[in-house]
């Protein structure tokens, strides 16, 4: 099959998610990286671009570049992945889908839920495909537990419990490393810290698996390292549209927990356990019976798990892979197959607006807001 043309925007050298966007699209033989502006700064970005083999004349000073140059190609890039930081995502998506262009922005999709809408707005009038790098979601032991609860072998769900919670930004006397600072600065990182950076995959997981959408919400977020502005740790506790429970724990000062994503699906007949720091096994306890280890690549999985594992059984196959597994689907959505767990620009928006009633909330001590976009109402 003939290769996809990939353009990336952001994730230069030394960038955190990179490398994982250029070994996942990569890692199946469907795209080619042929274009990109990878660095805020043009020259080190060109540098950088070329080494990684794409063509002087496509290897771009900056995204506006890149646009108006691709425009012009016949062999114009199938996908343009945005990974660049969170302020710049609502416009170069934007402009990316307006030019007929399918795009994977990274999380988070936009700054506001107005933008969001908007994305929403001009990806469905483009016809092209707007996704968001949701990646946990595709991981095949998740893709399982989505499965099994849409297969109903855990009854209708009643609770989830999920934590996306680490320590790296726990240590006050690093507080001010510019790495770390911006995060929990409004100007740069928009009107919540942890909650908008890891909350959000958390969420959107419980959605993911449960085949359900949030409604309603309550928080509480907190600073506990008091030069910070946003919150490093927020407790949200939410309800599905179908009457299902949610708690939700994210925070940044967790100190001994490391990558620090798990969640729990508590169903009529079982429950399920799985996390990211594990995640070729799911833990399932059907009512009244012992609890099994599920591993990936074992007999008796479901296609879904089955056609995103690339390993024999039992050999790690970790997050790249996972983000990888996002590219398979996007390269098959572009070659005209339908591929409904893709995270789509819905998804990215659904977040904006849990995010936006989070902080709300918080600064009503808790009070329960409504968490869905208005333009889902
Ligand atoms: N899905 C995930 O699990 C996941 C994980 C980590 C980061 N992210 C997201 O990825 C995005 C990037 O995060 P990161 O941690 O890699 O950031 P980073 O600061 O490590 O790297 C950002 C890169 O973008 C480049 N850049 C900045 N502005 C640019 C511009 N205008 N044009 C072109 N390049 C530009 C920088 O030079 C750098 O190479 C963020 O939105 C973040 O939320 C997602």
């Amino acid at each position: 099959m003939k290769k996809l043309n990939w353009g990336m925007i952001g994730g230069g050298e030394g960038s955190q998610i990179g490398p994982a966007h250029r070994l996942g699209a990569q890692a199946d033989g469907n795209f080619t990286l042929a274009a990109g502006a990878l660095d805020v700064d043009a020259e080190r970005g060109s540098a950088y671009a070329q080494s990684l083999g794409v063509a002087p004349d496509r290897a771009y000073a900056d995204w506006q570049e890149m646009l108006a140059g691709e425009a012009a190609r016949r062999d114009r890039v199938d996908l343009v992945t945005v990974a660049t930081p969170n302020s710049t995502h609502f416009e170069i998506t934007k402009a990316f889908l307006e030019a007929g262009f399918n795009v994977l922005c990274e999380k988070p999709m936009t700054l506001t839920v107005e933008e969001g809408e908007e994305i929403v707005r001009v990806a469905r009038a483009s016809g092209k495909i707007c996704a968001v790098n949701y990646c946990y979601s595709a991981y095949p032991m998740v893709r399982e537990m989505r499965q099994m609860v849409a297969t109903g072998q855990l009854g209708k769900v009643r609770l989830i419990v999920t934590n996306f919670s680490h320590g790296h930004h726990g240590d006050a006397t690093d507080a001010d490393n510019p790495r770390v600072r911006w995060r929990y600065d409004p100007a740069m990182a928009g009107v919540s810290g942890q909650f908008a950076d890891c909350g959000i995959h958390a969420l959107h997981m419980a959605s993911f698996i449960a085949g359900d959408d949030v409604s309603t919400l309550s928080a509480d977020f907190a600073s506990t390292i008091p030069s910070r502005v946003l919150e490093d740790d927020a407790m949200v506790n939410f309800r599905m549209a179908g009457g299902a429970v949610g708690r939700l724990w994210s925070s940044s000062v967790a100190i001994g927990r490391q990558h620090g994503f798990d969640i729990q699906v508590f169903g009529e007949t079982g429950g399920l356990r799985w996390a990211s720091e594990q995640p070729n096994q799911v833990y399932y306890t059907p009512v009244g019976g012992r609890t099994q280890i599920m591993e990936k690549g074992e007999a008796g999985l479901s296609d879904e798990a089955g056609r995103l594992s690339r390993v024999a059984i039992a050999h790690p196959e970790g997050f790249p892979l996972a983000v990888a597994n996002i590219y398979v689907d996007l390269a098959a959505a572009i070659r005209g197959e339908a591929r409904d767990s893709l995270p789509l620009a819905e998804d990215g928006l659904r977040s904006m607006a849990a995010v936006y009633a989070a902080v709300a909330s918080a600064k009503e001590h808790g009070a329960w807001v409504d968490a869905r976009p208005p333009m889902f109402r």
